[in-house]
């Protein structure tokens, strides 16, 4: 067969820039170079694309924080629509980077898993591993997701949302309703952001001002939220039309719950259980199905994680939220559900780049343009 040619497009002007340095050096390695060409493209924490060489990135793959994209290669620029082959190195004259079967973005959070690039992969005609523009940015936006997950009669914790300039309007009957909605605790955060960041538990009134300020801080609208004494579930959801979902998940965090501290600065910030213990076969049954249909009804393709909450009193379930670009990284929970259910990392890759190249090529079969039937 003839061997593809992937970009692995990572960094990104993010909040978790490293991550995803450390997932796309995982995914470089996994990718079996007998079926491969893989061609690493960088963006800097400016937002510049760069070609960096790959002996560095190889140097300093343990250390992620040390592979500064910033001075190590020429940029590139994006030239729309030149499909296959939309990328050019500026200081080379224009000398481009060759066409590329397969884009596979390992980017997270804003400007990366939001639709923003996918939109400039959309306009470049490089099929690319994962959600499109719609999926990526109605997922990004937790108001928007929620809304649609309710829509589809998908349980969501009941929330409100809140817009910055309503808050400095009147933050005192924006604090007043949501205490009186949702009682204390209730969580307040960010509508599109990541990572826990932005994410408070608001436990008395004295607090909140100053929490919602602090969410406000990442976003002109917050989402205000019922806080669920919940276990916190996840599941991987592969595929296109017919997604198949893993085994379930579970994140125990150590932390008052999983926040930023937990996932990426405390080693044993939280615990992560595969498979999740104590669910029966039918709650098993119902988690999983539900991944799906979250996957389906937000416009998924290729892969997501799905997070889910258990409430432990009443044995309800809601969808929290879909990730898009889960982490990559061999220790990461997308890839370790799929393990554990059967297909193993470098496996894993082969069929997400099926997927979106099943995907680029059904797009481009679509109509454009309407011919009038011939008379
Ligand atoms: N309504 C809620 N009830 C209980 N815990 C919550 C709630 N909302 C968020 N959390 C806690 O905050 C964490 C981060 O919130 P989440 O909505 O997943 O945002 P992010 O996109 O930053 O991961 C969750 O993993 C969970 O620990
Ligand atoms: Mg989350």
């Amino acid at each position: 067969m003839k061997k593809r040619r992937v970009g692995i497009l990572f960094g990104g002007k993010s909040g978790e820039h490293e991550v995803s340095l450390s997932s796309a050096m995982c995914v470089f390695e996994a990718l079996d170079k007998s079926k491969f060409d893989v061609v690493m493209i960088g963006i800097d924490r400016n937002g510049r694309w760069v070609r960096p060489r790959l002996e560095w990135l190889l140097e300093h793959k343990d250390n992620p924080r040390e592979m500064k994209l910033e001075s190590l290669g020429s940029t590139l620029s994006f030239l729309p629509d030149q499909a296959q082959s939309p990328l050019v190195e500026a200081a080379n004259r224009g000398e481009s980077v060759g066409p590329l079967d397969v884009i596979f973005p390992i980017l997270h959070g804003t400007n990366g898993e939001d639709g923003t690039v996918q939109g400039l992969l959309e306009l470049a005609g490089v099929p690319y591993v994962g959600a499109g523009v719609l999926g990526s940015s109605v997922c990004m936006d937790k108001e928007m997701a929620k809304r649609v997950l309710r829509d589809a009669g998908l349980d969501v914790v009941p929330f409100q949302s809140v817009r910055r300039v309503d808050f400095e309007e009147e933050p005192k009957k924006i604090l007043d309703s949501a205490a009186a909605q949702f009682g204390y605790p209730y969580f307040v955060k960010p509508a599109n952001a990541g990572s826990s960041v932005g994410v408070h538990k608001v436990k008395s009134a004295p607090q909140a001002r100053a929490l919602f300020e602090d969410a406000f801080q990442y976003d002109t609208k917050v989402i205000v939220e019922k806080a669920v004494d919940a276990r916190e579930l996840e599941v991987s959801v592969l595929g296109n039309h017919r997604p198949e979902a893993s085994i379930v998940g579970e994140i125990v965090p150590r932390h008052e719950f999983y926040t930023y501290e937990a996932k990426y600065l405390d080693p044993d910030g939280a615990d992560l259980k595969i498979p999740a213990e104590d669910l029966s076969h039918e709650m098993q049954k119902q988690i999983r199905e539900m991944a799906v249909k979250a996957f389906r009804v937000l416009e998924c393709w290729g892969f997501a994680r799905v997070d889910m909450f258990l409430d432990r009193r009443t044995g309800e379930l809601f969808v929290n939220e879909l990730n898009t670009i889960p982490g990559f990284t061999p220790i990461s929970m997308y890839p370790k559900l799929w393990g554990a259910t059967g297909i193993p990392y470098a496996q894993l890759l082969e069929r997400l780049i099926e997927l979106a190249i099943e995907r680029g090529d059904e797009r481009r079969k679509l109509k454009l343009s309407f011919e009038a039937p011939k008379k």
